[in-house]
């Protein structure tokens, strides 16, 4: 039973042949759903017939947020960490290792209560694809676990047991290596899309990330890397030379590393809630995207350096922050975050897309950085169910 949303004052469906500009916008805009999928999208005048309607009075609608990084099955809480950096400490990756403690003290259904808890978050704030990592388990059976977690809720699940060194390990990472590229990647690769590696001083260097993705890659998981987060690295070069969907947080880049990301197909996600969080600076996005990257703006929800699973405030800091347009930042963070996940047939609004569309209390998606901070999702669909 196919549905129009109709009145719709500025719809971006994110491409130009469909409307205006790089955005393709259509003022005065239809979008029909039938079943999980966009039928039609054009001018409300011209709306087919349909058995449903809803009338979205003048509002603003976006295509769904396509949230491509965070890390949603932990457990416990970092509010001290957080309060010491906001007196001045420093963020580094050895937190970690506190949420590695609770995690393994806590039961399946208190993970899966709290993955449910925060999807249903960001769904609230109009995020309608969203990837999760596994990360805080650090042992073949916990980062099983977490990964068979984390399927319950997305499709986009990511393997990242090379997180950091566990302290168990903290005396032979090169074991820990062996350990996760052998009997973990066995138990882990049937419940993961995607493996990733934290390629950071204090977490894996370059050789080990290199290890730890191609082992992924020879059992059929793609390549996605957190990388030049806290200072410069190999982790962007390693990415574009092993084909990576995405090299995440981007932030420490020298110019050979901007130049492998222009000449590659990896994207690079940009993660401002982390800068927020640690009071650290900004990746320059102006600098990706005037070299012609292609950029994701994604949450890194996590408990640790981003507890935000907001895509709008992402969106206004960019904007505020990292020198991106509004266009700029609504594009990353719903096709930019589709290209990361490889995905095509969400971030966009068009016929055989799947019928994820947000409206938006306000006139134009200008307003997600206009405003920040102000609740403005109205409705939500997701796979043509409204879910808000
Ligand atoms: O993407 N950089 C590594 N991992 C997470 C942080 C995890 C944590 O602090 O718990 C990140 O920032
Ligand atoms: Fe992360």
């Amino acid at each position: 039973m196919a549905t129009a949303i109709t009145n719709i004052g500025t719809l971006v469906t994110n491409d130009p042949s469909l409307g205006q500009g790089p955005l393709g916008i259509i003022e005065n805009a239809a979008v029909v759903i039938d079943g999980d999928r966009i039928a039609w999208v054009g001018s409300s005048s011209k709306a087919p017939p349909t058995d449903n309607r809803t009338d979205a009075e003048g509002r603003a609608a976006v295509p769904g947020f396509v949230d491509s990084h965070s890390h949603l099955v932990f457990a416990g809480d970092r509010t001290a960490e957080f309060n010491a950096r906001m007196s001045g400490r420093r963020y580094t990756a050895g937190g970690i290792r506190t949420t590695v403690a609770a995690t393994r003290a806590a039961s399946d259904d208190e993970l899966d209560a709290t993955v449910a808890r925060h999807v249903a978050e960001a769904l609230r704030q109009g995020t309608t694809t969203i990837e999760t990592k596994s990360g805080y388990g650090l042992t073949v059976e916990d980062e099983a676990r977490c990964l068979r977690i984390a399927a319950r809720h997305t499709d986009e699940v990511t393997f990242l047991g090379a997180h950091i060194v566990p302290p168990d390990h903290a005396d032979d990472p090169a074991a820990y290596v062996d350990l996760v590229t052998g009997p973990m990647l066995d138990a882990c690769a049937p419940h993961a899309r995607w493996i990733d590696v934290f390629c950071e001083r204090g977490a894996f260097d370059g050789d080990q990330a290199r290890a730890v993705l191609t082992a992924g890659a020879a059992r059929g998981l793609t390549p996605r890397i957190h990388a030049n987060q806290l200072g410069p690295g190999p982790g962007v070069q390693l990415a574009v030379e092993l084909g990576a969907a995405s090299a995440d947080h981007c932030t420490y880049l020298t110019e050979q590393d901007v130049d492998a990301l222009a000449g590659g197909s990896t994207v690079a996600t940009l993660l401002p809630g982390v800068e927020f969080s640690t009071r650290s600076p900004y990746p320059d996005a102006r600098r990706l995207l005037d070299a012609g990257v292609t950029v994701a703006l994604s949450t890194d929800c996590n408990p640790g350096s981003s507890f935000t699973s907001s895509v709008p405030f992402c969106i206004a800091v960019a904007v505020r922050d990292m020198g991106m347009t509004p266009d700029e930042a609504l594009h990353a963070a719903t096709v930019g975050g589709a290209a990361a996940l490889r995905r095509t047939d969400v971030g966009r609004v068009g016929e055989g897309a799947r019928a994820d569309l947000v409206l938006l209390d306000a006139p134009s998606h200008v307003h997600l950085a206009y405003r920040p901070g102000v609740p403005l999702v109205s409705a939500v669909w997701r796979a043509g169910v409204r879910e808000v």
